[in-house]
């Protein structure tokens, strides 16, 4: 009898990250345990993937002897979804190797040689992802053991936000939330679904300026087999994985022209078809969008579409720069100060740190003051945090009544500094270190034009 009939999962993400030169077979025997496989060839679309917040748990299939580049991978890709759990898949190898055994005892919850005993891992997988399903929910525990309903804020700005947030919850209709980076944008997108009636549908996330252009309209709405030299299997795209649920889509204005088109069409129509198919699908989800860049603006310099701007412009959430809601900061460093605590010791800002945040134009706005607060707790020699723990420079604390305080050229200079920094810790790697500062390389290479840096 077989009981897998009985007892069939629902379907499950499962990402592979494959680091080998072999193919991964595993795809169809996973299938019928009710995995779906996530394969991903290449870090940034792995990335990609994990956006969509939907994976739990992640395969590696490494060889014998992991190279740094597959370790620092993985740390990044942690980093990224907490709470990721992961498996290794090895190539066959008795007695393992010093640096797989100090590789696989840190970053995996079990492994599995190759042949693969595909009904092993299975029950393998099953334990991960109910541990990852654990973990997950005790992230979030914590996460909003203080934080009300996401937005941290008492601010009449705040409120506000909060109410509109609530209201355009309640309708089916695609939203704009704009605000500039850090401000909370997908914190917005995310509680707008876990309040609407999609809640237990998927949330998918696109970072438009992510996504390389090449690859965006089968990234978009996916491929069928032979589609294009080197479609080899059919493809599901991010809009038909969105379906019954929420799509994201981030950093609109960095969408190609030729993109807006084909997503004018879908928003008209609620259909896609996939690339190289020939049958229409129809997609029943709530479009997000979010963007850092101001989008009349990019209409007016021709880089947007007028009629896609006003066919998204229906619902307007705005977030609030930090700098129009320094009233919160007190708050947010409270909080943050909590999160970050290690247990048994209590971190409290000096006064004067809290003077010098208060006087800050926080460039990075929440975000910023959430990382700034992270780091000066592992870094600070006492639990009294100052100034210099926190890495704040003022350069105008109390600008004299005659000095005309130049806003755009005092974000140009705070800019500079957060991107030289980057690129430096980076070894000069634009894409690690647009990642680290959590912005597309798109975002990035517009920035560094802006600050007039020479690479
Ligand atoms: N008002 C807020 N209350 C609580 N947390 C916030 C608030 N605003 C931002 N955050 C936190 O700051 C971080 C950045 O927020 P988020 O990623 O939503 O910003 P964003 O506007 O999407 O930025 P970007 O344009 O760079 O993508 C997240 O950890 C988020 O939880
Ligand atoms: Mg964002």
């Amino acid at each position: 009898m077989n009981d897998l009939k009985h007892s069939k999962p629902p379907i499950r993400e499962l990402l592979v990250l494959n680091f080998t030169n072999h193919d991964f077979q595993g795809e169809r025997e996973l299938k019928q345990f009710n995995w779906l496989c996530i394969q991903a060839d290449s870090f940034d679309c792995a990335l990609q993937y994990l956006n969509s917040n939907q994976i739990k748990i992640a395969i590696a299939i490494i060889s014998n002897s992991p190279t740094q580049k597959i370790l620092h991978a993985i740390n990044q890709l942690n980093d990224h979804q907490n709470g990721l759990v992961w498996i290794a898949i090895t190539e066959e190898t008795h007695p393992l190797d010093n640096k797989l055994t100090a590789c696989l005892s840190r970053y995996f919850v079990d492994y599995h040689h190759q042949p693969v005993d595909w009904k092993r891992l299975n029950h393998t997988l099953g334990h991960a992802y109910g541990m990852a399903v654990l973990k997950k929910s005790l992230h979030s525990n914590l996460q909003s053991k203080n934080h009300g309903n996401g937005l941290l804020g008492n601010s009449q700005l705040i409120k506000q936000l909060k109410t509109n947030l609530s209201k355009v919850a309640d309708s089916d209709e695609s939203v704009l939330i704009s605000g500039e980076t850090g401000t909370g944008k997908g914190l917005c997108a995310h509680l707008i679904h876990s309040q609407s009636r999609r809640e237990t549908g998927p949330f998918i996330t696109i970072n438009c300026g992510a996504l390389p252009q090449s690859l965006i309209h089968s990234e978009l709405f996916g491929h069928e087999k032979g589609a294009f030299t080197g479609a080899d299997k059919q493809y599901i795209g991010h809009i038909e994985r969105a379906n019954k649920g929420t799509l994201f889509l981030d950093e609109i204005g960095d969408l190609s022209l030729e993109s807006q088109v084909n997503l004018l069409q879908f928003l008209e129509e609620h259909i896609i078809e996939r690339l190289g198919g020939s049958r229409n699908i129809p997609i029943d989800c709530r479009i997000i969008f979010a963007s850092h860049v101001n989008l009349e603006a990019a209409v007016e310099e021709g880089r947007f579409r007028e009629d896609l701007y006003y066919r998204i412009n229906i619902l307007h959430l705005h977030a609030p720069s930090l700098r129009e809601h320094k009233e919160d900061i007190p708050l947010l460093a409270s909080e943050y100060l909590e999160l970050f605590n290690p247990e048994s010791r209590k971190y409290t800002l000096s006064p004067k740190a809290l003077d010098t945040m208060l006087a800050y134009e926080w460039p990075g706005n929440v975000r910023e003051l959430k990382n700034r607060i992270h780091r000066a707790i592992i870094m600070a020699n006492s639990e009294q945090l100052n100034a210099a723990d926190l890495g704040i420079k003022i350069t105008h604390i109390q600008p004299d009544v005659n000095d005309v305080v130049d806003l755009a050229q005092h974000r140009v200079e705070i800019d500079t500094e957060l991107l030289l920094d980057a690129i430096k810790r980076n070894n000069h790697n634009i894409s690690a270190a647009a990642r680290e500062l959590k912005i597309s390389r798109t975002t990035f290479y517009r920035l560094i034009k802006k600050c007039k840096i020479k690479l």
